[in-house]
């Protein structure tokens, strides 16, 4: 260009040359302040901009819609929570007082009643757990999971290994409805009603207690043992569990709240699993979530539970990344917590940092440590079966 404009200035039309090249250049100029003004913005904006934003939301917008929480969604109404006294030594009688409660001269009767997936492991170490105190262990189990996947009875696969409960036991098997499409939710509402009809079925009465909890949510046997002796305690009580992912090494915190006990009131009691009341039982038990012996385990429970909404990505149920992750103690949905302050979902962001404490933990999982290993702390490790 410049070399041309040079030999052209030496020509007799030079002066249009000149004045042509003077015209381009002003106008490359022109044309380039334009592009690096607004204009240039609003095309880099257009095909690079939105297209990498659209992106990104699509892989992350959950996490932008969960960091945003705090402005979508107030925190549930605060429980009022009753302080939990407790030590083994202290006889039952002053740990009633302690409550504010009167002891009863007998205990009352106690029905545990689960809905059952698939936790062969979890249920052992429930039932183990209550075993003293329960009347009636009531369990229902569907072919059917609640997003409407056929699953094998494994309750019934295993029922060999409960042999204990055998005498006390009421178990119910339920088909499912297979509605494609439908939400989650009415076929776990449709099987919480066949439960409450089991509970009839199993001989429940007026002041019984009914411990309303799924599986892996596991009140401690002295827990309900309190709760039996005691007179005068709530109709309804939510139970308060410390929150762990995976295994006993993650204790993620103690806000679980889901897990209730009521006296059964006939025509009224109905089996649910939202929150009924205001009254929490602080520290009341352990809620251990997705904590499972195989990988398959994990990757059943991703698709077949009432948010398999949550499995964004095939990738997400590759092996190699759930037991990392497993190990890591973070999340499978790759997901933010689900808190309802900045400050707390800021304060959770990450992994969950490991816990070495084994203390405090259900009775038969320390005494048969070998058979649930990686239940414990320094065991992150699944068959990979
Ligand atoms: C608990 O009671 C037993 C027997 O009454 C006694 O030997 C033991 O020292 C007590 N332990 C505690 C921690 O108070
Ligand atoms: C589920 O169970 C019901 C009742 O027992 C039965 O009729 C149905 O065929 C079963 N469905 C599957 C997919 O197993």
């Amino acid at each position: 260009m410049m070399s041309d404009g040079y030999y052209s200035s030496k020509k007799t039309d030079n002066v249009c040359g000149q004045h042509a090249t003077r015209a381009a250049l002003s106008m490359s100029r022109r044309l380039r302040s334009v592009m690096q003004g607004l204009d240039l913005k609003a095309l880099l904006f257009l095909f690079v901009g939105l297209p990498f934003g659209i992106c990104l939301f699509y892989v992350h917008g959950q996490k932008v819609t969960y960091f945003l929480r705090p402005l979508w969604e107030s925190p549930q109404k605060p429980f009022h929570v009753i302080p939990h006294y407790y030590q083994e030594n202290v006889s039952t009688e002053t740990l009633c007082e302690l409550h504010g409660w009167k002891t009863r001269e007998f205990p009352r009767r106690v029905y545990d009643a689960v809905l059952f997936s698939n936790e062969v492991d979890i249920l052992m170490i429930r039932w183990k757990e209550l075993y003293p105190f329960i009347t009636q262990f009531v369990l229902l189990e569907s072919n059917s999971t609640f997003s409407g996947i056929p699953k094998k009875l494994a309750f019934a696969e295993n029922r060999e290994q409960f042999k204990f409960v055998e005498p006390r036991l009421t178990y119910g098997v339920i088909g499912g409805r297979f509605a494609k499409g439908e939400n989650p939710f009415v076929e776990e509402a449709y099987q919480r009603i066949a439960l409450d009809h089991l509970l009839r079925i199993a001989g429940i009465e007026d002041d019984d207690l009914l411990i309303m909890s799924d599986v892996d949510e596991i009140p401690r046997a002295d827990t309900i043992n309190l709760l039996r002796w005691c007179d005068d305690i709530p109709s309804i009580l939510h139970l308060q569990m410390r929150n762990y992912l995976y295994s006993f090494e993650f204790p993620l915190d103690d806000k679980s709240w889901r897990a209730s006990v009521h006296r059964y009131r006939k025509g009224e009691t109905r089996y649910v699993h939202y929150r009924q009341t205001d009254d929490l039982l602080s520290d009341a038990g352990w809620h251990c979530s997705f904590c499972f012996r195989h990988i398959k385990d994990f990757i059943f429970k991703m698709g077949a539970y009432s948010h398999n909404d949550r499995v964004r990505f095939r990738h997400f149920l590759n092996p190699k990344r759930i037991q990392d992750i497993i190990c890591r103690g973070a999340d499978l949905f790759d997901m933010l917590p689900e808190e309802h302050t900045f400050r707390e979902i800021i304060g959770k962001m990450g992994d969950i940092p490991h816990s070495y404490s084994a203390v405090h933990l259900p009775g038969f999982l320390l005494e048969n440590a070998d058979k649930y290993k990686y239940l414990l702390p320094g065991y992150c490790l699944r068959e990979s079966d």
